[in-house]
């Protein structure tokens, strides 16, 4: 939450600035703001809402320099108005501080400061960062990297922070802790500094990632220093962007979010190519392969995540215990990491997470860490947080997400998860040999199933038209299914704001059946297999209450399609690989309801896509 973009430079630093904010806004969009320093004047600009809106108080100005620094909010202290925009800046004006995470003791800072003569313009806990290192520099009378480095010893919480002085005209101040920072490097003392990588591909393929707790000086004199905030030099990991600029972009789509959901064919198979031959018969993941025999002697594999993520964790649970029989949880990351569970060395941690950044899940590594567990990851973001701090891990390979609405993501993992209960269940002989090929078949037609859906969207945008000014709508699915219909009910109401639910298809009858009139849409997963007749019979129960059912049904289904309002087919497959294409229908119903209400579907009221608040 919140982006952060810094440059320091030959180039002007305005325009660079602003686009990267852009590239950003998927991490909040309460407010923008900038500060550039120009010929020793430090200049700041900041407004409330978009980035377009700061562009466009900006334009008609003459903002020049070649350094500055930018934000993008999703405001957590205070709210979303142009004073508690950042940069802040210090009551003399001499430094400018730019700040994603949140400051715990922000109280007791302000308080002290308060006492020694600050004033605060803010209701923001980053303004205590920036007048804590200006007093420091004050009164121990040391360098802005000194005093930023005792100022964070002081501090709690989570930081990715940039400093700008005008008495230090040449350098940025950088710092982490448990909020991402990326380093840019270009040429000639050139640097880029931002809160993911995206703002930083167009200009140079070369960064270093922060670690938590280092502080980075870039000098357009002297380069990049970085040192500990316990003040020890480190040496700078330097490695290689492997982001394709065009995947930043909408190509030629509305938004991104439809571009993500066409993506999928793309990206399913991304996420298992190299890592299956269904002709050779074999799946190897490599980042996973050699925890694999201790993943099948594991008491447990614990499944940690939050949102959509935890959806896709859930399919994975009845993956694997369905077919390596290994015993599975999956945890509310932010519930785990406060319930004081059992955790031990037998335990395994995987953590689930596209941006690898967000909060509660890093958290519920740390913890599971600290109690001996292994810790495990399957990530999107290459380099984020969570892919350094786990044992191994495996990456989706989905490719960058920008619509706030997770869709590409959400099947890349599934894929992985697939991938890693075949490939378990294979080891430890649970599915016979041919169940294990007629699988990895199966798995390896679903690119092209998922085309076969897309090519369905004209009809699935019509439905979308009948049902956009519902209030409400459930969603129903069983076994696998179930998951994928929590995770319908999710997307409908992140872009449309309409209440929606997503239960067990059998569970309906113990409440939310109450609900159910002739004005409630009722989606289902009613696919062919061990639980189709049970599905069946809820559709009829929802039907006499004369119910709208929209029904996804494998090709062919004629039972189902005499009792909904309306079907949408899908091609038949496995049913453990239900999920990778029932989802697909449902993402698109919410894209389009999303569009014909009229919201903003990539960049949804009130979220961000990047979770590093708890
Ligand atoms: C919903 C959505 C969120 C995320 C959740 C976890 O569409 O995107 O629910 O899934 O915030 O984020 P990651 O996967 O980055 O840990």
């Amino acid at each position: 939450m919140c982006g952060i973009v810094a440059y320091i430079g030959k180039r002007e630093a305005y325009p660079i600035i602003i686009k990267g904010l852009k590239r950003l806004e998927y991490r909040g969009y309460d407010s923008a703001g900038i500060a550039l320093l120009d010929k020793g004047d430090l200049n700041i600009y900041k407004k409330q809402g978009k980035v377009a809106n700061l562009e466009e108080f900006a334009s008609g100005k003459n903002i020049t320099g070649n350094i500055g620094i930018g934000h993008t909010r999703w405001a957590t202290h205070g709210l979303p108005n142009d004073i508690n925009s950042h940069p802040h800046y210090s009551n003399d004006g001499e430094l400018a501080l730019i700040h994603n995470g949140i400051i715990e003791n922000y109280d007791i800072l302000r308080e002290e400061l308060k006492s020694r003569g600050y004033s605060f313009v803010s209701e923001t806990d980053t303004e205590v960062l920036v007048h804590l290192i200006d007093d420091i520099i004050k009164t121990e009378k040391v360098e802005l990297v000194e005093a930023v480095r005792h100022a964070l010893l002081n501090v709690t919480g989570a930081y990715a922070i940039v400093i700008l002085s005008k008495n230090n005209p040449n350098q940025l101040v950088a710092a982490r802790k448990s909020s991402p920072l990326v380093i840019g490097i270009g040429e000639e003392n050139e640097f880029f500094l931002a809160s993911d990588a995206t703002p930083i591909v167009e200009y140079t393929k070369q960064v270093v990632y922060l670690n938590d707790e280092e502080i980075a000086v870039v000098d357009l004199n002297d380069g990049l220093r970085i040192l500990s905030i316990t003040n020890q030099d480190k040496t700078p990991y330097i490695q290689q962007l492997e982001m394709k600029l065009e995947a930043l972009e909408k190509g030629g789509f509305e938004h991104f979010m439809l571009k993500e959901i066409f993506e999928q064919p793309r990206s399913i198979h991304d996420c298992f190519r190299g890592r299956l031959n269904a002709e050779k018969g074999w799946v190897a993941l490599g980042g996973l392969k050699e925890y694999e025999q201790k993943m099948i002697n594991a008491n447990r594999l614990i499944f940690v995540a939050c949102g959509t993520s935890w959806h896709a964790c859930q399919v994975g649970e009845y993956l694997i215990e369905g077919l390596a029989r290994i015993n599975v949880e999956v945890e509310y990351a932010s519930e785990f990491r406060y319930r004081n569970p059992i955790i031990n060395e037998n335990d395994i941690v995987i953590a689930v997470s596209q941006s690898g950044e967000t909060a509660d899940t890093l958290a519920a590594l740390e913890l599971a860490k600290s109690k001996g567990a292994t810790i495990l990851g399957i990530c999107n973001v290459v380099g984020s947080s969570i892919s350094r701090i786990t044992d191994a891990g495996s990456y989706t390979h989905a490719g960058p997400e920008i619509g706030v609405a997770s869709t590409k993501a959400f099947t890349a993992q599934v894929t992985i998860l697939t991938l890693l209960a075949l490939s378990l269940a294979n080891k430890k002989g649970t599915i016979s040999e041919t169940t294990f090929h007629t699988m990895l078949a199966d798995l390896e037609a679903v690119p092209d199933k998922v085309k076969k859906i897309l090519d369905s969207d004209a009809k699935i945008k019509e439905i979308a038209r009948i049902y956009q000014n519902a209030s409400n709508a459930l969603y129903l699915g069983r076994n696998s299914s179930f998951p994928v219909a929590l995770e319908g009910a999710l997307k409908l109401k992140e872009i449309s704001y309409i209440h929606a639910e997503g239960y067990p298809a059998a569970e309906m009858k113990h409440g939310p059946i109450a609900l159910i009139d002739e004005e409630m849409p009722v989606f289902v997963i009613a696919t062919k297999g061990t639980s189709y007749e049970k599905v069946v019979s809820n559709i009829q129960e929802v039907k006499a209450r004369k119910g709208k059912l929209i029904c996804i049904v494998t090709e062919g289904d004629t039972q189902v399609k005499d009792l909904a309002d309306h079907i949408i087919e899908i091609p038949d497959t496995d049913e453990n690989l239900v999920p990778l294409l029932a989802t697909i229908p449902l993402q698109l119903l919410s894209y389009h309801i999303s569009v014909f209400r009229g919201c903003n579907v990539d960049q949804p009221r009130n979220l961000a896509k990047s979770v590093t608040v708890e």
